[in-house]
């Protein structure tokens, strides 16, 4: 796993990026809580490598993933030097409000509770949240983001998002550095090749979220029936057990094949998974190097793509 550059950037990252909205504790999406404690070590652990790329936002967990963000490197001495850190400007929790004040307050509250004086890399984070035309507006989230990136606040800036379409006219700005997509690149959607085409050709750095749907292509679609944060439907639960038959018979986990279907993509600078245990980091290496021979992959392919689609949005 040799870590690849992220688009026209000077950033090099790890090709697994540790995500962490499930560590700053948010059983609403999950369905579990994680300590402070848990995270924290969680973190430290992240720090030994080789994972060298953390993606946080100014929501997760209402402000905890960036606090014990914060809690841990001020433990450690500091971020790694060898570490990108990235985040995302959010509107407060239940306002709308995604104005250029909001996002400049976002950066301020993100660099104080990371205890950092600039930012590496910040998203416009879920823009589906506002139309198009508010989030490019004079005074809104866009242009206060080229500002902070300007003044040397801000090194990078990218969009992170959902809705393909909004985010193809997001990068048809031609402001962004980076670009996140999530849930639709996987094993059950592939909706998000349109933007990886896109933003390979813009010199865009392509991060891809959640390659286990949020959990149910690790944790398996029965013990975890939830996909992108929803119910999936019957027809991808079975199309997952589908899978993982064919796998189990070649002894093979789901979680290496949902992980290696996006690591194997060389547009993707980077695959964030969503961790929240210290022990997390030594099973994604083994995921990501468990051999898969090829005749695995031609009888999973074919399932991976019916009904792209897989759930709505
Ligand atoms: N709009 C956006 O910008 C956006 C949207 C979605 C996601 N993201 C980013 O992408 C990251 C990934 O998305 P996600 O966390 O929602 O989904 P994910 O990576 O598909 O799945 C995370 C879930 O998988 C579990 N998991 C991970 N490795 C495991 C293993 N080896 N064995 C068993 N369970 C394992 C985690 O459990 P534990 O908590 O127990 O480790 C967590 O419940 C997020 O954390 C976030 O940083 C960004």
């Amino acid at each position: 796993m040799e870590n690849r550059r992220l688009g026209h950037t000077k950033l090099v990252v790890s090709p697994v990026c540790v995500g962490t909205s499930p560590l700053g504790s948010f059983p609403a999406q999950y369905g579990y809580e994680v300590s402070t404690e848990q995270a924290i070590s969680t973190l430290r652990r992240v720090f030994e490598g080789p994972f060298t790329f953390i993606d946080t936002s100014n929501e997760y967990g209402g402000g905890e993933s960036e606090r014990r963000i914060g809690q841990a490197m001020a433990q450690a001495g500091g971020l790694p030097q060898d570490v990108v850190l990235a985040t995302k400007v959010d509107p407060l929790p239940g306002s709308t409000d995604f104005s250029g004040d909001r996002v400049r307050a976002s950066v301020e509250e993100s660099l104080e509770r990371l205890g950092l004086d600039r930012l590496q890399l910040v998203y416009l984070h879920d823009p589906e949240k506002i139309s198009f035309a508010d989030g490019v507006a004079s005074g809104g989230p866009l242009e206060a983001l080229i500002g902070l990136r300007d003044q040397g606040v801000i090194d990078y800036i990218g969009v992170a998002g959902g809705p393909i379409p909004l985010m193809l006219q997001y990068l048809d700005t031609d402001a962004f550095d980076a670009v996140i997509s999530h849930n639709r690149f996987t094993l059950v959607d592939q909706s998000a090749l349109p933007l990886i085409e896109d933003a390979h050709r813009r010199g865009v750095g392509f991060v891809n979220g959640a390659p286990y749907g949020g959990g149910m292509l690790v944790k398996g679609p029965d013990a975890h029936p939830n996909y992108c944060y929803a119910p999936a439907g019957e027809a991808t639960r079975d199309r997952v057990r589908a899978m993982e038959r064919v796998l189990t018979a070649a002894g093979i986990p789901l979680a290496a094949a949902a992980l290696q279907y996006s690591l194997r993509e060389e547009r993707i600078a980077a695959t964030i998974v969503g961790m929240s245990t210290p022990e997390r980091v030594e099973q994604t290496i083994e995921l990501a190097e468990w051999p898969i021979p090829a005749e695995v992959w031609a009888e999973i392919e074919p399932l991976a793509v019916v009904g792209r689609s897989g759930h709505e949005v």
